[in-house]
């Protein structure tokens, strides 16, 4: 395990790049939000500094709202597309005068994240002045999430785009697809030159993806607009599993600080409404699991995927509901023939075992998965969450995804996507501990 820990350590030092971290190189050449968020996590392991400024370079983005944007692009290539002069985020009048980035977000966990290294750090005095100097950011973000993406007043917020989930091309997203025709747009991929076509999303995917961001691009980027006209909009249980977790992570860490009577006060009422209303409107007791609620066309997306597992690690569910859960995961996506977890439901007929998140095991979503299933007590089912990643990433690598399905692990082709990728070296390094 030495051996593959140091390995993890090179990964994570070569996408190191003076402040910030890579995901991967080539692939994903700037700094993803919730990759960052990741990594500090497995560098708060074997070298703090680089944790906390890797944090403190993806907060410096911030915008004047409390916005932060799912890419910051740091440098100028052109090995990636869209690029800033697709997504121009100084549109915004709220954006961010000293980084070019996106106009869309990701899953907030910087709240959590920074929990983490509290919990990790082996000086918790220090590790706590770091965070005192950070946390009324993440604060005011979670202030703009829910002043700004939750229009019915639910303690729910919304994505409106597929690449704010984070689970970019997941089969939920085709039937939202369905109720769409955007235009053919001219562009040049640059993703499908690093990576094989057959696993990254079709050229129609993107004419999809593009026009969203140009509905938003129209407005310059209001979120008013956004939610009046934006074709995407979308309860996402994983998303709001993350910002319920770091609203209890906050909470957590401005008791530890102290003298923050209000904003605890404020976190905790976010966070009754939400997970009151989570319960009641994303669980689906039919099919026994969370899953996504389309706010546009006013119903569920009635689909199981690894973010319908993921309120476990936020304690949403009540015992039966994380019992329910469990008994899905292992019916479905967790017999001997498979690696847990599929990121889409394996008996499905949308699942892909190789296309992205249609399908393939990712780190992340192992790692929330061991937490969340640990919570509860279900300790044998989180080893062998912990046991099956290491082992996809002893036979294949530091991939990007992998397949769930053992038996390709004889024919060798089994890591997918970029390789020497940040989050599953960063991930592997905290649950080898
Ligand atoms: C990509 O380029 O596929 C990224 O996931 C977008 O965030």
């Amino acid at each position: 395990m030495k051996d593959l820990q140091n390995k993890a350590i090179e990964v994570l030092n070569n996408n190191w790049k003076n402040g910030f971290s890579v995901p991967c190189a080539n692939l994903y050449p700037f700094q993803w939000f919730w990759d960052s968020g990741f990594i500090a996590i497995g560098f708060s392991h074997v070298d703090m500094a680089k944790a906390e400024k890797e944090v403190e370079t993806l907060l410096d983005s911030q915008w004047d709202n409390g916005f932060i944007p799912h890419i910051i692009f740091h440098t100028e290539t052109d090995s990636y597309f869209p690029g800033p002069d697709f997504h121009r985020s100084d549109l915004s009048p709220q954006s961010s005068k000293k980084y070019k980035s996106t106009g869309m977000t990701q899953p907030p966990v910087t709240g959590f994240v920074l929990r983490e290294l509290f919990r990790i750090s082996k000086d918790k005095i220090e590790t706590l002045k770091f965070i005192g100097g950070v946390i009324d950011k993440v604060y005011f973000n979670h202030e703009y999430f829910y002043n700004n993406r939750d229009p019915k007043n639910e303690g729910l917020v919304y994505i409106y785009h597929n690449w704010e989930s984070g689970t970019d091309n997941s089969p939920i997203w085709d039937d939202i697809w369905a109720t769409m025709n955007p235009p053919e747009y001219n562009f040049e991929r640059r993703d499908t030159t690093h990576v094989d076509a057959s696993q990254r999303p079709s050229k129609r995917e993107y004419d999809h993806y593009l026009h969203i961001i140009d509905i938003a691009k129209e407005h310059n980027y209001s979120d008013k607009k956004i939610a009046e006209l934006s074709p995407f909009l979308v309860q996402d249980p994983l998303f709001n599993t993350m910002l319920i977790k770091s609203n209890q992570s906050l909470i957590d860490l401005y008791k530890l600080i102290g003298n923050n009577e209000d904003k605890i006060k404020q976190l905790q009422k976010w966070l009754d409404k939400a997970i009151k209303n989570f319960n009641s409107k994303l669980f689906d007791k039919e099919l026994g699991v969370y899953v996504h609620y389309d706010l546009r066309n006013e119903k569920p997306l009635r689909f199981i995927s690894s973010s319908s597992f993921s309120p476990l690690f936020a304690e949403i569910p009540n015992k039966e509901q994380a019992a329910s859960l469990v008994s899905v995961m292992m019916e479905k996506f967790g017999n001997d023939n498979q690696y847990l977890c599929a990121s889409f439901d394996p008996t499905s007929e949308r699942f892909n075992p190789k296309k992205y998140w249609r399908g393939p095991v990712w780190v992340n979503l192992n790692w929330i998965l061991y937490y969340g299933l640990k919570n509860y007590g279900y300790n044998d089912i989180a080893n062998r969450v912990k046991k099956d990643t290491i082992e996809i990433i002893e036979k294949a690598g530091f991939y990007e995804y992998f397949d769930s399905r053992k038996e390709e692990y004889k024919n060798g082709n089994i890591g997918y996507g970029g390789n020497n990728f940040s989050w599953s070296a960063a991930l592997l390094i905290d649950m080898l501990q």
